[in-house]
């Protein structure tokens, strides 16, 4: 079977028992400050398992894109390596949300795995969690009785809580698992030791396909179990691993997912892929692999950058980069050439990549250039550290230099010094690179507390599109220390409060109980709660309050959004429908807008768009605002944006004329709030990607007014008040004359020097001598200098000059003196110099000096006048 043949088997099998199929959500997470990247199937359905949003579909199977290279699951350093880890992998997982339970989701593992798969059963093992004596938790029993009617007990493994007891992070839901695990190596190896001992022991052919969690409890911060409203199912199959089992091979970097990549790695490289531990191999596994996670993170919306999930990302890259760099010796970029056989095998499943290709590839490309440029210097600056260092170790403090400002690899330093015979001091870099860690988590880290409840819980609900102001109740709160300081966040039962989402920042204000006021600093969102910052408590917790958004700043806010919409809309008229939103942000000051094109925009299409928009602002075009719409209709209605979403959400479709987008912020009611609407700056964030910003209303007003304001200044400094531009014009051409003028006369000035330095030439024997102060430039002076050289032979030249308190001394050698008489220009300019207060140095032929004592120059010129005769 090809990987596609058993992905389709695989939902078509929990299709047959009544799950929905659905999408995979993006690989890069939104909203949820506990994850960077989706690590499990699981992440998007999080709140149906804590019951803060409705479930509408009770069973689902999916295939999930998933990348484990961060937090609490990171599998980086171990991909390629070995056989069978992956920076991104497909999990294939069904689903039960408050539905069936452990004895179905066993069945059907069971079924599929052996009744349609055909999996050998002498092949199987099964793990069951085995209890924990801290948790307070017994085996899991039921399972274990479930498992014992399909399959022989001493094929049941108990397992620890490190293996058998599922979570997805530090805290949120989680519970017992039972895994199942395929032993495929040969028959004969299989006499020799009985699979049921490497089950769990790191073997890469005894290797764990298949995990399927019970969730019934939530992790809380304090550690404690707390039970789930109800129990749910959650499965997760590795895709890549399920096809090396089913292909018949020894690792997955065989099977159909991973050969065609390999095929163009080998043949880039031109050497041959030999299944084996060898550099060459893990190099081509690690560039086959990084390339899937990369292309998706950036499908999905995540550029490379310096920081957060950006930086994970350059990192996955660069890791690439420096395995086909410094071990395939490839020095062009390799991972660009590969996105599209990627995209050619992958698109019928992800159509994401193959939309944006075209982009994907180019900041590929420009990251891949810039780092290979920076591994060529990096090794040139080696090259120069090396010459400083004395005996044969380089400090961590070097190394560490060359990582930290340069972005240079330590194994890659350590590596290219063994080469050359040096060591490097891994334990001081280590130590260089802890204490650089401690000082950005004392930046940054922040630690929250529980939840505690002060209105039992129910789903909170926005209001804030209708309303600015409501009667709130607070429903629970918790205590979160953020870079040393204490904020409070609140989550209320409804909230007019908008919080920070698609670009648009969070709403602020206040919530008032009997004149005592508690202000709102900013609102969040975490998942579906709309989480609200204050930097105190209200003295009463258990009362009504009034609150109040501020209503000024929500308005401003809502222009900026709405002409971020229009200008959206102008941008892929006037520039064609490649355009796609990268990024956004809109405040109550400005808004920003990054969008994929792939030149700058030129002036006059800048004024056309800014035209557009105007245009459809005086229409005074009214809102059309669709909410709770299901994706396939929002489809229709001819939405942009439509990648991203999650299952099961309804959308909102935000409609202005022609504009149409799914969009949860806030907006006017008709577009004429926007009054005015006036580029600022447009310029490039990365390859492919173009940034605008914009300023609306009154802002824009006054940005008009102060481009009016300098404009009026010039025509007064150009004493022309009604045609500046003329006066301006003249005034350019009247300097390009005047300095024309006054280069033709320094020339003439020079020459005029030249006769008279000429004239001063004494004779000693066939020396000529000459030394004078004159007052010219540095470069009159070389050029002079140079001049004399040639026309005067044996010249022995002393020139100085001072200037802004500064003096120089020249000396020049004609070449002939130079060999007859072994003089040194350089030599004899150190001495000199010391007359001027400074140094120099140069050529035997030609040397300078600078130095701050101009009253030493006479003293200079009779010593080098002395040194000659
Ligand atoms: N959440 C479990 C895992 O990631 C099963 O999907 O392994």
């Amino acid at each position: 079977m090809t990987s596609h043949q058993i992905r389709e088997q695989f939902l078509q099998f929990f299709e047959s028992k009544g799950h929905k199929i659905v999408p995979s959500a993006p690989i890069v997470v939104k909203n949820d400050p506990t994850l960077m990247f989706t690590n499990a199937g699981m992440n998007q359905f999080k709140d149906f398992f804590l019951g803060n949003a409705e479930v509408k579909n009770a069973r689902i199977v999916n295939t999930q894109k998933c990348l484990r290279v961060s937090g609490k699951h990171n599998d980086l350093e171990e991909v390629g390596v070995d056989t069978y880890h992956h920076t991104m992998f497909e999990m294939l997982g069904n689903w039960s949300f408050g539905d069936y339970f452990k004895k179905d989701a066993i069945a059907w593992a069971w079924e599929l795995l052996t009744e349609v798969y055909k999996i050998d059963k002498d092949r199987l093992y099964v793990t069951i969690f085995g209890g924990d004596h801290d948790d307070k938790m017994e085996m899991d029993v039921e399972a274990y009785n479930f498992w014992k009617a399909l399959i022989p007990e001493d094929r049941i493994l108990s397992g620890s809580k490190k293996d058998n007891f599922w979570e997805m992070g530090e805290t949120g839901p989680c519970g017992p698992c039972t895994e199942i695990h395929v032993d495929v190596r040969s028959d004969e190896e299989r006499a020799k030791i009985d699979g049921h001992m490497l089950v769990n022991m790191d073997h890469p052919q005894v290797v764990e396909v298949w995990n399927l969690v019970f969730m019934q409890y939530n992790r809380m911060a304090n550690g404690e179990l707390k039970n789930l409203p109800a129990t749910h199912v959650d499965t997760g199959m590795g895709f890549e691993r399920l096809c090396m089992v089913l292909q018949a091979k020894q690792s997955n970097y065989d099977t159909d997912v991973f050969s065609t990549l390999i095929n163009q790695v080998e043949k880039a490289s031109g050497l041959t892929y030999q299944m084996s531990d060898s550099r060459e191999d893990v190099a081509m596994r690690v560039i086959s692999d990084h390339v899937r996670a990369v292309a998706f993170a950036i499908a999905d919306g995540q550029l490379p950058s310096n920081t957060g999930a950006g930086y994970v990302i350059r990192r996955i890259l660069r890791r690439a980069i420096r395995y086909y760099f410094s071990v395939l010796n490839i020095t062009e970029p390799l991972v660009t050439e590969l996105v599209e056989t990627l995209n050619n095998q992958l698109k019928s499943v992800f159509p994401e990549l193959n939309k944006q290709v075209e982009l994907v590839k180019n900041v590929i490309r420009e990251e891949e250039q810039s780092f290979l440029k920076t591994l060529e210097k990096g090794i040139e600056k080696i090259d120069q550290s090396l010459a400083q260092i004395k005996g044969k170790e380089m400090s961590g403090k070097m190394a560490f230099e060359l990582y930290d400002t340069f972005g240079f690899p330590f194994d890659l330093t350590a590596l290219i010094l063994k080469e050359k015979g040096y060591s490097v001091n891994e334990a001081s870099f280590n130590e260089e690179l802890q204490l650089q860690k401690d000082r950005s988590r004392k930046a940054t880290s922040s630690v929250a507390g529980d939840w505690i409840t002060v209105h039992a819980d129910e789903v909170e609900e926005f209001i804030g599109y209708d309303y600015l102001s409501a009667d709130v109740k607070i429903a629970r709160y918790r205590a979160v220390e953020q870079k040393g300081k204490q904020i409070y966040q609140l989550v209320f039962n409804v909230s007019p409060f908008y919080a920070e989402g698609g670009g648009q920042v969070g709403d602020t204000g206040f919530i008032e109980h009997e004149g005592h006021k508690t202000y709102v600093v900013n609102t969040l969102k975490e998942n579906n709660l709309i989480i609200h910052i204050t930097e105190k408590l209200p003295a009463q917790l258990d009362v009504t309050f009034k609150a109040k958004v501020d209503d000024a700043k929500r308005q401003q806010t809502a222009c900026n959004h709405s002409a971020t919409h229009l200008v959206h809309h102008a941008l892929r008229t006037v520039l064609g429908t490649h355009v796609e939103q990268k990024g956004s942000l809109v405040n109550e000051k400005h808004l920003r807008f990054d969008f994929s094109h792939f030149s700058k925009v030129s002036e006059e299409e800048l004024q056309q768009i800014e035209m557009l928009v105007n245009t459809a602002i005086r229409a005074n075009v009214p809102l059309i605002e669709k909410r709770d719409t299901p994706i396939s209709e929002a489809e229709k209605m001819g939405a942009m944006a439509l990648f991203g979403e999650k299952y099961g959400d309804v959308v909102r479709v935000i409609k202005f004329g022609d504009s149409v987008e799914l969009c949860g912020g806030t907006h006017v009611q008709a577009t004429g709030e926007i009054g005015l609407f006036k580029f600022t700056t447009e310029t490039s964030v990365a390859a492919g990607i173009r940034r605008i910003e914009a300023v609306t209303g009154e802002k824009a007003l006054h940005v008009l007014n102060a481009e009016a304001e300098k404009v009026k200044q010039i025509a007064e400094l150009v004493k022309a008040p009604k045609n500046v531009v003329k006066a301006v014009e003249k005034l350019v051409a009247d300097n390009q004359s005047l300095t024309r003028e006054i280069e033709s006369l320094r020339a003439l000035r020079a020459q005029g020097i030249k006769q008279d330095l000429m004239n001063k030439i004494e004779q000693n024997g066939d020396v000529s001598i000459l030394a004078a102060e004159v007052s010219l430039d540095s470069a009159s002076i070389k050029d002079l200098a140079f001049q004399l050289k040639a026309e005067c032979p044996n010249l022995f030249l002393v020139l100085a000059n001072q200037q802004d308190g500064k003096a120089t001394v020249t000396v020049a050698i004609h070449d002939d003196l130079v060999k007859t008489k072994e003089l040194n220009a350089g030599k004899i300019i150190r001495e000199i110099a010391t007359e001027i207060g400074g140094g120099g140095g140069g050529q035997p032929g030609y040397a300078t000096a600078g130095g701050k004592n101009p009253s030493g120059i006479k003293k200079a010129l009779e010593r080098a006048k002395a040194f000659i005769n």
